[in-house]
């Protein structure tokens, strides 16, 4: 098991060797949520990086990573646990249940994410990916509130079952609504913004090694002024990076206004954001992206 890092910088390194450029904030809220074992609260746009940095985390820490993915209808018991009702009944068709007290035992219990998280595991406690909580309702919330509270989670018929460790928690939000206060003042917040040039050109660094320096700095010099413009839906990092692997697929050096629109598909997703950044006004971008990388 690796030991949790001593330091911000610790983290950082540990988040960089794993293909994560943290910012120093990020790094510093992570530091602590596991220093003090608080779930971390993590909000920002999409393609970002909130999803990825729990992966990272349990890679980087050697532990199992659990997902629980939040969606509108979410229930409890879709969250913690279900009964096996097919091999309960079997057991009561072959006979194998005469003699049982009880047919809800954990051998027919079907385990879900939160269940999970609870139990113990080789490698040490592991990290719950609570994402898109936003997309939830607040009945579940308030149920996922009093499960991060005490780390457990009562099943009726079996009672309650108490982490001996807590999980490593990170919950994510793309903030289609706001989470209620109650649960987030349990947790370390930290607000996943875009990333600057540098450390935007960083990430293509360790994701897209393969791209040269230049066209690397184009991309991400382009990309950094899309976000300036008026869209519906402005790029995240992961567009970012996903541009880059197109570029590279098509044998492109540097950026033009020909390879812009015919590539544009890979950073912009809404026909209405296409069309008015396709044309002259792709041609402009692109201009001031020459400027400012000559000066
Ligand atoms: N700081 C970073 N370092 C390295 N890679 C990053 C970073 N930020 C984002 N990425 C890359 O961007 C991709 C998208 O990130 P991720 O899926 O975590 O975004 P998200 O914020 O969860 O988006 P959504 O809200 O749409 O779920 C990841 O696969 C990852 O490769
Ligand atoms: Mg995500």
């Amino acid at each position: 098991m690796t030991q949790l890092p001593a330091s911000i910088d610790a983290v950082e390194i540990l988040l960089v060797e794993n293909g994560y450029v943290a910012s120093r904030a990020l790094s510093t809220v992570v530091f602590l949520a596991l220093r003090l074992g608080r779930p971390l609260f993590l909000e920002g746009e999409a393609g970002v990086g909130k999803t990825e940095i729990a992966k990272v985390i349990a890679q980087a820490l050697g532990r199992r990573l659990i997902r629980l993915q939040c969606y509108e209808g979410l229930d409890q018991a879709s969250a913690v646990a279900e009964w096996n009702f097919a091999a309960q009944m079997i057991a009561v068709r072959t006979g194998e249940a005469e003699g049982r007290a009880s047919l809800f035992t954990e051998e027919f219990l079907i385990e879900r994410p939160l269940l999970a998280a609870m139990r113990p595991q080789p490698g040490g406690a592991p990290v719950l990916l609570i994402d898109e909580l936003d997309r939830t309702d607040e009945p579940f919330e308030a149920f996922l509130l009093e499960a991060l509270s005490d780390f457990q989670v009562t099943i009726p018929e079996l009672g309650t079952i108490r982490a001996p460790e807590p999980p490593i928690v990170i919950l994510t939000s793309n903030r289609t609504r706001e989470v209620h206060d109650a649960l987030k003042r349990r947790c370390l917040y930290h607000w996943v913004d875009y990333p600057a040039f540098d450390r935007e050109l960083e990430i293509l660094h360790a994701r897209v090694p393969e791209a040269t320096e230049a066209l690397s700095r184009e991309v991400v010099a382009f990309v950094q002024r899309l976000r300036g413009e008026d869209l519906f839906k402005r790029p995240g990092v992961a567009e970012t990076i996903d541009w880059a692997k197109c570029l590279l697929a098509l044998d492109v050096v540097s950026l033009s206004p020909e390879v812009i629109a015919d590539t544009l598909g890979a950073i912009l997703k809404y026909q209405d954001d296409i069309q008015k950044i396709a044309g002259l006004e792709a041609t402009k971008l692109l201009d001031q992206v020459r400027k400012g990388l000559a000066a």
